[in-house]
Protein backbone atom coordinates (compact mmCIF):
# COMPACT_ATOMS: atom_id res chain seq x y z
CA UNK A 1 0.00 0.00 0.00
CA UNK A 2 1.22 3.44 -1.14
CA UNK A 3 1.69 5.54 1.96
CA UNK A 4 -0.64 8.27 2.51
CA UNK A 5 -0.07 12.02 3.93
CA UNK A 6 -1.91 14.67 4.17
CA UNK A 7 -1.02 18.24 2.01
CA UNK A 8 -0.44 21.37 4.60
CA UNK A 9 0.55 23.77 1.90
CA UNK A 10 0.27 24.31 -1.78
CA UNK A 11 2.98 25.86 -2.68
CA UNK A 12 3.42 26.42 -6.62
CA UNK A 13 2.06 25.12 -9.87
CA UNK A 14 4.71 23.53 -12.51
CA UNK A 15 3.75 24.53 -15.88
CA UNK A 16 5.81 22.58 -17.82
CA UNK A 17 3.43 19.92 -18.62
CA UNK A 18 -0.13 19.91 -19.59
CA UNK A 19 -1.86 18.32 -16.22
CA UNK A 20 -0.61 21.39 -13.99
CA UNK A 21 0.82 19.56 -11.17
CA UNK A 22 1.69 21.38 -7.92
CA UNK A 23 3.97 21.37 -5.48
CA UNK A 24 2.60 20.78 -2.22
CA UNK A 25 4.22 20.27 1.34
CA UNK A 26 2.73 17.52 3.64
CA UNK A 27 1.92 16.41 7.15
CA UNK A 28 5.06 14.89 7.06
CA UNK A 29 7.09 17.19 6.03
CA UNK A 30 7.49 15.88 2.93
CA UNK A 31 7.70 18.25 -0.66
CA UNK A 32 5.65 16.37 -3.40
CA UNK A 33 4.78 16.97 -6.30
CA UNK A 34 0.93 16.63 -6.56
CA UNK A 35 -1.46 15.19 -9.62
CA UNK A 36 -4.67 16.25 -8.97
CA UNK A 37 -8.09 13.83 -9.75
CA UNK A 38 -9.71 16.87 -10.65
CA UNK A 39 -7.02 17.13 -13.26
CA UNK A 40 -8.92 17.11 -17.19
CA UNK A 41 -6.63 14.07 -17.90
CA UNK A 42 -9.07 12.12 -15.50
CA UNK A 43 -8.39 9.35 -13.23
CA UNK A 44 -6.59 6.86 -15.49
CA UNK A 45 -3.49 9.20 -15.76
CA UNK A 46 -3.10 8.42 -11.88
CA UNK A 47 -4.13 4.77 -11.66
CA UNK A 48 -0.98 4.90 -15.06
CA UNK A 49 0.76 6.87 -12.83
CA UNK A 50 0.86 3.99 -9.61
CA UNK A 51 0.85 0.99 -11.75
CA UNK A 52 4.11 1.80 -14.62
CA UNK A 53 5.67 3.86 -11.34
CA UNK A 54 5.42 1.30 -8.78
CA UNK A 55 6.67 -1.04 -11.32
CA UNK A 56 9.32 1.24 -12.68
CA UNK A 57 10.55 1.14 -8.92
CA UNK A 58 10.39 -2.65 -8.39
CA UNK A 59 11.94 -3.53 -11.64
CA UNK A 60 14.72 -1.22 -9.72
CA UNK A 61 14.41 1.65 -11.99
CA UNK A 62 14.84 5.33 -10.02
CA UNK A 63 11.47 6.46 -10.08
CA UNK A 64 10.52 8.99 -6.93
CA UNK A 65 8.46 7.78 -4.38
CA UNK A 66 4.66 8.05 -4.59
CA UNK A 67 2.79 8.75 -2.11
CA UNK A 68 -1.59 9.02 -1.71
CA UNK A 69 -2.19 12.69 -0.86
CA UNK A 70 -5.44 14.09 0.90
CA UNK A 71 -6.47 16.82 -0.16
CA UNK A 72 -8.82 19.62 1.68
CA UNK A 73 -9.39 22.05 -1.05
CA UNK A 74 -9.21 24.90 1.85
CA UNK A 75 -5.34 24.77 1.76
CA UNK A 76 -5.70 26.83 -1.54
CA UNK A 77 -8.02 29.49 -0.87
CA UNK A 78 -5.25 32.44 -1.05
CA UNK A 79 -3.74 31.02 -4.68
CA UNK A 80 -4.20 33.37 -7.23
CA UNK A 81 -4.94 31.79 -10.27
CA UNK A 82 -8.40 30.97 -10.86
CA UNK A 83 -7.53 27.63 -12.83
CA UNK A 84 -5.55 26.33 -9.93
CA UNK A 85 -8.32 26.98 -7.76
CA UNK A 86 -10.99 25.38 -9.78
CA UNK A 87 -8.47 22.24 -9.65
CA UNK A 88 -7.86 22.09 -6.03
CA UNK A 89 -12.01 22.43 -5.69
CA UNK A 90 -12.57 19.80 -8.33
CA UNK A 91 -9.90 17.23 -6.35
CA UNK A 92 -11.16 17.11 -2.36
CA UNK A 93 -9.72 13.79 -0.70
CA UNK A 94 -7.59 11.29 -2.55
CA UNK A 95 -4.90 12.51 -4.77
CA UNK A 96 -1.21 11.21 -5.92
CA UNK A 97 2.06 12.48 -4.41
CA UNK A 98 5.61 12.17 -5.66
CA UNK A 99 8.41 12.47 -3.99
CA UNK A 100 9.59 16.38 -4.84
CA UNK A 101 13.77 15.72 -5.88
CA UNK A 102 14.47 19.28 -5.27
CA UNK A 103 17.46 21.20 -7.50
CA UNK A 104 16.91 18.70 -9.99
CA UNK A 105 17.57 19.21 -13.49
CA UNK A 106 15.14 18.24 -16.78
CA UNK A 107 16.83 15.77 -18.64
CA UNK A 108 18.81 17.13 -21.95
CA UNK A 109 20.21 14.94 -24.29
CA UNK A 110 22.70 17.20 -25.37
CA UNK A 111 24.09 17.67 -21.45
CA UNK A 112 23.84 14.07 -20.09
CA UNK A 113 25.44 11.12 -21.27
CA UNK A 114 23.06 7.94 -20.35
CA UNK A 115 25.14 4.46 -21.36
CA UNK A 116 23.81 1.65 -23.65
CA UNK A 117 22.62 -0.61 -20.55
CA UNK A 118 20.85 2.04 -18.40
CA UNK A 119 19.02 3.57 -21.75
CA UNK A 120 18.38 -0.34 -22.89
CA UNK A 121 16.26 -0.76 -19.58
CA UNK A 122 14.29 2.86 -19.99
CA UNK A 123 13.71 2.07 -23.31
CA UNK A 124 12.64 -1.50 -22.82
CA UNK A 125 10.39 -0.41 -19.93
CA UNK A 126 8.59 2.49 -21.81
CA UNK A 127 7.82 -0.40 -24.55
CA UNK A 128 6.39 -2.44 -21.74
CA UNK A 129 4.44 0.10 -20.54
CA UNK A 130 3.68 1.70 -23.96
CA UNK A 131 4.68 4.84 -22.36
CA UNK A 132 4.24 7.61 -25.29
CA UNK A 133 5.86 10.69 -23.54
CA UNK A 134 8.97 9.99 -23.44
CA UNK A 135 10.49 11.91 -26.46
CA UNK A 136 13.20 14.21 -26.91
CA UNK A 137 10.38 17.09 -27.42
CA UNK A 138 9.48 16.15 -23.78
CA UNK A 139 11.88 13.46 -22.21
CA UNK A 140 9.96 13.30 -18.47
CA UNK A 141 13.68 13.10 -16.99
CA UNK A 142 14.86 14.28 -14.54
CA UNK A 143 19.02 13.77 -13.51
CA UNK A 144 19.42 14.25 -9.74
CA UNK A 145 22.93 13.68 -7.42
CA UNK A 146 24.43 12.76 -10.68
CA UNK A 147 21.81 10.32 -11.60
CA UNK A 148 18.85 9.80 -14.48
CA UNK A 149 15.18 9.63 -12.71
CA UNK A 150 11.99 9.12 -14.18
CA UNK A 151 8.86 10.93 -14.15
CA UNK A 152 5.57 11.16 -15.28
CA UNK A 153 3.75 7.60 -16.36
CA UNK A 154 0.52 9.38 -17.32
CA UNK A 155 0.42 8.83 -20.78
CA UNK A 156 1.17 5.02 -20.96
CA UNK A 157 -1.01 1.77 -20.96
CA UNK A 158 -3.02 3.41 -24.26
CA UNK A 159 -5.23 0.03 -24.32
CA UNK A 160 -6.92 1.06 -20.70
CA UNK A 161 -8.76 3.85 -22.87
CA UNK A 162 -10.17 0.61 -24.64
CA UNK A 163 -10.41 -2.43 -23.07
CA UNK A 164 -12.27 -4.47 -25.60
CA UNK A 165 -9.01 -3.86 -27.72
CA UNK A 166 -6.34 -4.31 -25.61
CA UNK A 167 -5.01 -7.21 -26.38
CA UNK A 168 -4.84 -6.12 -30.06
CA UNK A 169 -3.23 -3.36 -29.00
CA UNK A 170 -0.30 -5.51 -27.13
CA UNK A 171 0.58 -7.09 -30.27
CA UNK A 172 1.64 -3.92 -31.98
CA UNK A 173 5.02 -2.43 -32.09
CA UNK A 174 6.38 0.00 -30.30
CA UNK A 175 8.14 2.81 -32.01
CA UNK A 176 11.20 4.18 -30.17
CA UNK A 177 12.50 6.09 -32.97
CA UNK A 178 11.73 9.71 -31.40
CA UNK A 179 12.73 8.27 -27.30
CA UNK A 180 14.84 10.28 -25.64
CA UNK A 181 17.06 7.83 -25.25
CA UNK A 182 17.45 6.70 -28.61
CA UNK A 183 20.61 8.45 -29.26
CA UNK A 184 22.34 6.63 -26.88
CA UNK A 185 22.39 3.08 -28.42
CA UNK A 186 19.95 1.22 -26.21
CA UNK A 187 21.11 -2.81 -25.44
CA UNK A 188 17.35 -3.75 -25.90
CA UNK A 189 18.50 -7.87 -25.63
CA UNK A 190 20.26 -7.11 -22.42
CA UNK A 191 17.47 -5.30 -20.80
CA UNK A 192 15.07 -7.86 -21.74
CA UNK A 193 16.91 -10.51 -20.70
CA UNK A 194 17.58 -8.60 -17.32
CA UNK A 195 13.85 -7.24 -16.79
CA UNK A 196 11.53 -9.33 -18.79
CA UNK A 197 11.96 -12.53 -16.39
CA UNK A 198 11.53 -10.04 -13.34
CA UNK A 199 7.59 -9.04 -14.67
CA UNK A 200 5.81 -11.78 -12.93
CA UNK A 201 2.25 -12.26 -11.93
CA UNK A 202 2.72 -12.18 -8.15
CA UNK A 203 5.01 -8.51 -9.07
CA UNK A 204 1.90 -7.10 -11.54
CA UNK A 205 -0.93 -8.13 -9.03
CA UNK A 206 1.48 -6.78 -6.08
CA UNK A 207 1.48 -3.26 -8.38
CA UNK A 208 -2.10 -3.14 -8.84
CA UNK A 209 -2.96 -3.92 -5.29
CA UNK A 210 -1.87 -0.03 -4.81
CA UNK A 211 -4.12 1.63 -6.97
CA UNK A 212 -6.77 2.60 -4.72
CA UNK A 213 -10.46 1.41 -5.48
CA UNK A 214 -11.55 4.67 -6.08
CA UNK A 215 -9.66 5.37 -9.06
CA UNK A 216 -11.42 2.11 -10.21
CA UNK A 217 -14.65 1.66 -9.76
CA UNK A 218 -17.16 1.51 -12.40
CA UNK A 219 -15.24 1.05 -15.26
CA UNK A 220 -17.46 -0.23 -18.01
CA UNK A 221 -17.24 -4.10 -18.46
CA UNK A 222 -15.65 -4.69 -15.38
CA UNK A 223 -17.92 -5.63 -12.37
CA UNK A 224 -15.42 -5.21 -9.60
CA UNK A 225 -11.99 -3.29 -8.93
CA UNK A 226 -10.16 -6.65 -8.65
CA UNK A 227 -11.31 -7.68 -12.06
CA UNK A 228 -10.18 -4.61 -13.60
CA UNK A 229 -6.82 -4.68 -12.18
CA UNK A 230 -6.26 -8.24 -13.23
CA UNK A 231 -6.97 -7.12 -16.60
CA UNK A 232 -4.09 -4.54 -15.94
CA UNK A 233 -1.06 -7.51 -14.74
CA UNK A 234 -2.65 -9.57 -17.97
CA UNK A 235 -2.02 -6.54 -20.38
CA UNK A 236 1.41 -6.12 -18.99
CA UNK A 237 1.94 -10.18 -18.64
CA UNK A 238 0.96 -10.23 -22.59
CA UNK A 239 3.89 -7.78 -23.32
CA UNK A 240 6.65 -8.79 -21.00
CA UNK A 241 7.89 -11.89 -22.64
CA UNK A 242 7.83 -10.58 -26.66
CA UNK A 243 7.83 -6.57 -26.54
CA UNK A 244 11.48 -6.69 -27.24
CA UNK A 245 10.83 -7.97 -30.64
CA UNK A 246 8.37 -5.60 -31.31
CA UNK A 247 10.48 -2.38 -30.39
CA UNK A 248 11.37 -0.33 -33.60
CA UNK A 249 14.32 2.04 -33.46
CA UNK A 250 15.17 3.87 -36.45
CA UNK A 251 18.38 5.74 -37.09
CA UNK A 252 17.83 8.58 -34.24
CA UNK A 253 18.12 12.02 -36.41
CA UNK A 254 21.51 14.43 -35.98
CA UNK A 255 21.13 17.73 -34.07
CA UNK A 256 18.40 17.65 -31.83
CA UNK A 257 18.08 21.23 -30.40
CA UNK A 258 18.84 21.10 -26.87
CA UNK A 259 15.71 22.33 -24.46
CA UNK A 260 17.96 23.43 -21.33
CA UNK A 261 19.25 27.35 -21.27
CA UNK A 262 23.33 27.42 -22.35
CA UNK A 263 24.48 27.55 -18.83
CA UNK A 264 23.19 23.91 -17.54
CA UNK A 265 24.32 22.61 -20.45
CA UNK A 266 28.00 24.17 -20.09
CA UNK A 267 27.54 23.41 -16.72
CA UNK A 268 26.92 19.64 -17.12
CA UNK A 269 29.31 18.96 -20.03
CA UNK A 270 32.08 21.10 -20.87
CA UNK A 271 33.20 18.88 -24.04
CA UNK A 272 30.24 20.10 -25.71
CA UNK A 273 31.15 23.66 -25.35
CA UNK A 274 34.81 22.35 -26.84
CA UNK A 275 32.21 21.12 -29.52
CA UNK A 276 29.80 24.34 -30.20
CA UNK A 277 33.14 26.74 -30.13
CA UNK A 278 34.46 24.48 -33.24
CA UNK A 279 30.94 24.94 -35.22
CA UNK A 280 29.57 28.25 -33.87
CA UNK A 281 30.63 29.91 -36.98
CA UNK A 282 28.12 26.82 -38.74
CA UNK A 283 24.61 27.82 -36.61
CA UNK A 284 25.79 25.47 -33.65
CA UNK A 285 23.73 24.38 -30.88
CA UNK A 286 21.28 26.91 -29.94
N1 LIG B 1 9.43 14.47 -8.65
C1 LIG B 1 9.75 15.63 -9.22
N2 LIG B 1 10.76 16.40 -8.75
C2 LIG B 1 11.07 17.59 -9.32
N3 LIG B 1 10.40 18.11 -10.37
C3 LIG B 1 9.38 17.40 -10.89
C4 LIG B 1 9.01 16.13 -10.36
N4 LIG B 1 7.96 15.66 -11.06
C5 LIG B 1 7.69 16.59 -11.98
N5 LIG B 1 8.55 17.63 -11.91
C6 LIG B 1 8.55 18.83 -12.77
O1 LIG B 1 7.22 19.15 -13.10
C7 LIG B 1 6.99 19.05 -14.51
C8 LIG B 1 5.62 18.49 -14.79
O2 LIG B 1 5.50 17.20 -14.18
P1 LIG B 1 4.99 15.97 -15.02
O3 LIG B 1 4.92 14.80 -14.09
O4 LIG B 1 5.83 15.79 -16.23
O5 LIG B 1 3.50 16.38 -15.35
P2 LIG B 1 2.73 16.76 -16.71
O6 LIG B 1 3.70 16.64 -17.86
O7 LIG B 1 1.64 15.77 -16.78
O8 LIG B 1 2.25 18.14 -16.49
C9 LIG B 1 8.13 18.16 -15.01
O9 LIG B 1 8.44 18.41 -16.35
C10 LIG B 1 9.27 18.54 -14.08
O10 LIG B 1 9.89 19.73 -14.51
MG1 LIG C 1 5.37 15.63 -18.22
Amino acid sequence: MLEEVVATRYVTPLREGGSLPGIVEADDLGTYVMKFTGAGQGRKTLVAEVICGQLGRRLGLRVPELVRIQLDPVIGLAEPDQEVQELLKASGGLNLGMDFLPGSLGFDALAYEVDPREAGRVVWFDALINNVDRSWRNPNMLVWHGDLWLIDHGATMIWHHNWPGAQASAAKPYNASDHALAPFGPDIASAAAELAPLVTPALLAEVAAEVPDEWLVDEPGFDSTDRLRRAYVDALLARAATIHERIVLDAPTPDKPSQAPGWITERLAPRHDQQSDEHSDQGGRA
